[in-house]
């Protein structure tokens, strides 16, 4: 199962395509930040080497057909029109244009999943304060995704928005996106699906999942440059979805009184942006598209499910993903040592890139399991089962290396200053 389809992607392609397969680095952060193919560092770098050359608003003219192909690029990867997306600095930027274009009034109520980014969860409860909203949190089901059924039962005519994290930030989970739809469409109500895990990482059809607006970020499964991402607004909703701030590019000041709000998604853009970047997030989507998501997808749930077999099978070692349907996410902890420990250990002492997920990213989830830090890995169809194997050697060094006791090397492992959370 999944091996034909895994025949078919040219990995020996897919990592000469990429610089940072070239050298002892094995790369399983790409939840992180993946490493960008050649074709987006190329674009990017193209593009500044233009601006040096022309200057940066002769070059921004110059490559107005690559800034229009951005809007094709990423519109053919979510199966939506080029008019609908909005380039924006970050997905949490793009998620807030979003939200406050909601204009939310006292008693108005969201429905979120737990497993919903900390980011999402910090701005629920400063909407409580600022704007009295009240949020509430969804149950889960047994396997650790939303309730739909207790998702529907929770709509009340003050529902204003239904909010959702596809694939969390520290989980296996990809919930069921086109079933909220469904529920959300049935009722009326806007539906904000964060997309930053998942975007590039598996096939997503905008109007299958019958999403309002959806976020993504561009460093991640979709491996663009970092301080990227895209805001899509479903074109319906562009006139009851009024952006909370303005400029020369959202709007035109007609007259010395009078200003018009753009058409299209433009209208959730600013006029200042990094053209550089967002060429380069576009070769990203083209990148993307060329592998095959559908591909992409398939090979990373084999290598996933591989590693997550082989750490679950070492002693001292507890796998926490859930979820029905499991993404490139694997999360682990284990009994002797803390996640910032073993990420650290795996960096210096053998080049293996991973990250902590922390309480803070998703606290109602994460202290659920009873847990506060996780290691977290992450795989691309980029990576191999060589480097699946290279990380499962390493930890099983800690697990059965001097009977499963704390190497001593693992004692400096904060030297190099993990940071407690890294999303
Ligand atoms: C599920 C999820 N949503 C949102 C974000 C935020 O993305 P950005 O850092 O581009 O704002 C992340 C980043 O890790 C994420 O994992």
């Amino acid at each position: 199962m999944g091996m034909m389809a895994t025949e078919n992607l040219d990995i020996a392609r897919l990592r000469a395509d990429t610089p940072g397969c070239a050298g002892k680095l094995t790369h399983l952060n790409n939840a992180g930040a993946s490493l960008k193919p050649r074709p987006v560092l190329d674009a990017v770098a193209r593009h500044l080497a233009l601006e040096e050359e022309v200057g940066g608003y002769e070059a921004a003219a110059a490559a107005a057909g690559s800034v229009s192909g951005f809007y094709d690029s990423v519109a053919k990867l979510i199966n939506a029109d080029p008019s609908e997306i909005a380039y924006v600095d970050s997905a949490t930027r793009g998620w807030h244009i979003a939200l406050m274009s909601l204009d939310l009034k006292p008693g108005d109520e969201i429905l979120t999943s737990r497993a919903e980014y900390n980011a999402h969860m910090i701005s629920f409860r400063h909407a409580e304060d600022r704007l009295a909203t009240k949020t509430i949190l969804v149950p889960d089901t047994a396997d650790g995704s939303i309730d739909c059924e207790a998702l529907e039962r929770l709509v009340t005519r003050r529902t204003r928005l239904i909010s959702l994290s596809h694939v969390p930030t520290n989980d296996a989970i990809v919930q069921p996106a086109a079933e909220v739809g469904r529920i959300a469409a049935a009722h009326g109500i806007a539906y904000l699906l964060d997309a930053c895990q998942s975007a590039g990482q598996m096939p997503i059809d905008v109007s299958e999942i019958g999403c309002t607006m959806l976020t993504a970020t561009g460093r991640k499964y979709l491996r663009g440059p970092r301080g990227t991402g895209f805001l899509w607004v479903d074109r319906r909703w562009h006139d009851r979805l009024v952006p909370h701030t303005l400029d020369i590019r959202s709007a035109q000041w007609t007259e010395v009184d009078r200003f018009e709000i753009v058409e299209g998604a433009g209208r959730y853009e600013l006029w200042e942006s990094n053209v550089a970047a967002q060429i380069g997030l576009g070769a990203a989507a083209d990148y993307a598209i060329r592998q095959s998501v559908d591909l992409t997808w398939e090979r990373i749930g084999n290598l996933a499910a591989l590693a997550r077999q082989r750490i679950a099978d070492l002693p001292g070692f507890t796998v926490h993903d859930r979820g029905s349907v499991k993404s490139g996410i694997i999360t682990f902890s284990w009994a002797n040592g803390s996640a910032a420990e073993i990420v650290g250990w795996l960096r210096r002492e053998h080049a293996i890139n991973t990250s902590v997920s922390a309480v803070q990213l998703t606290r109602t989830d994460l202290l659920k399991k009873g847990v506060t830090h996780l290691v977290r890995v992450s795989v691309h169809a980029f990576n191999t089962e060589q480097e699946v194997e290279r990380l499962a050697s390493a930890l099983e060094l800690l697990a059965t290396g001097d009977g499963g006791q704390r190497p001593d090397s693992l004692a400096h492992a904060e030297d190099i200053q993990i940071k407690q959370w890294e999303n």
